[in-house]
C-alpha cells in the first residue's frame, strides 16, 4: 500500500512536471515567433470632400487595403482585429486619429487580404479643415490569443493628402 501511493505520487509529480515543461515551451514558442507582416494601402479614388451644414470638412475616400497578417498567426491565436486609421497633427492635438476601417480575420486563411472599399466610419474633423492635410494612414491589428495576453502592432504608410479645395 506504501509503495502503491509512493509510485502514484512519483507518477504524479513527473506528469505535472512535465505538463508545466509542456506549457512553457508552448508559451516560448509562441513569443519566438517572428511575426513579418506587410500592409499596402492605396487611396484610389477621393469620392467626395465638403465642409458639412455644421461647419465640420468631411472626405469620403475607396481605398485598396491590402495586408499579410499570416504571420502574426500562431497555434494560440483565436482571431485577429483590424483597424485602418487616419492620422494627422493639428494644432489643438499631436495625434488625431479616426478609424476608417475594420475587420475580423478568424484564420490564417484568411490574414492575407486585400479590400477594395470605401472608409465605413466617417472621415471628418471637428471644426478643423482638412483642406490640404497630410496623413498618415496606419492599419493598427491586435491578436488575441486562446491563452495569454493580448498584443498589438501596427504599420504606418505615409504621404498621404488631402486635396486644397472641396471636391
Ligand atoms: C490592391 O493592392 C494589391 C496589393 O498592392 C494589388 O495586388 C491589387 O491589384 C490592388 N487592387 C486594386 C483594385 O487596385
Ligand atoms: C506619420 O508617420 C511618420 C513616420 O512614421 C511619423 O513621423 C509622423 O509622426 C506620423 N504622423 C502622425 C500625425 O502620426
Amino acid at each position: 500500500m506504501h509503495t502503491y501511493v509512493y509510485r502514484l505520487n512519483v507518477l504524479l509529480t513527473e506528469a505535472i512536471t512535465l505538463l508545466a515543461l509542456m506549457c512553457a515551451i508552448a508559451s516560448l514558442s509562441d513569443k519566438l515567433n517572428v511575426a513579418s507582416p506587410s500592409a499596402d494601402i492605396q487611396v484610389l479614388h477621393i469620392n467626395w470632400f465638403h465642409k458639412q451644414r455644421n461647419g465640420n470638412d468631411e472626405v469620403s475616400l475607396t481605398m485598396n487595403v491590402s495586408a499579410d497578417l499570416k504571420s502574426t498567426f500562431t497555434w494560440n491565436t483565436k482571431q485577429v482585429f483590424v483597424f485602418l486609421a487616419a492620422e494627422y497633427e493639428t494644432e489643438k492635438n499631436y495625434l488625431n486619429q479616426i478609424s476608417l476601417w475594420d475587420a475580423i480575420i478568424p484564420s490564417k486563411e484568411q490574414a492575407k487580404f486585400s479590400y477594395h472599399t470605401i472608409n465605413k466610419y466617417r472621415f471628418t474633423d471637428q471644426g478643423n479643415s482638412l483642406r490640404g492635410k497630410k496623413y498618415n494612414l496606419t492599419l493598427h491589428w491586435h491578436v488575441m490569443p486562446k491563452t495569454g495576453k493580448m498584443f498589438s502592432d501596427r504599420i504606418v504608410t505615409t504621404g498621404h493628402s488631402l486635396p486644397e479645395e472641396y471636391i
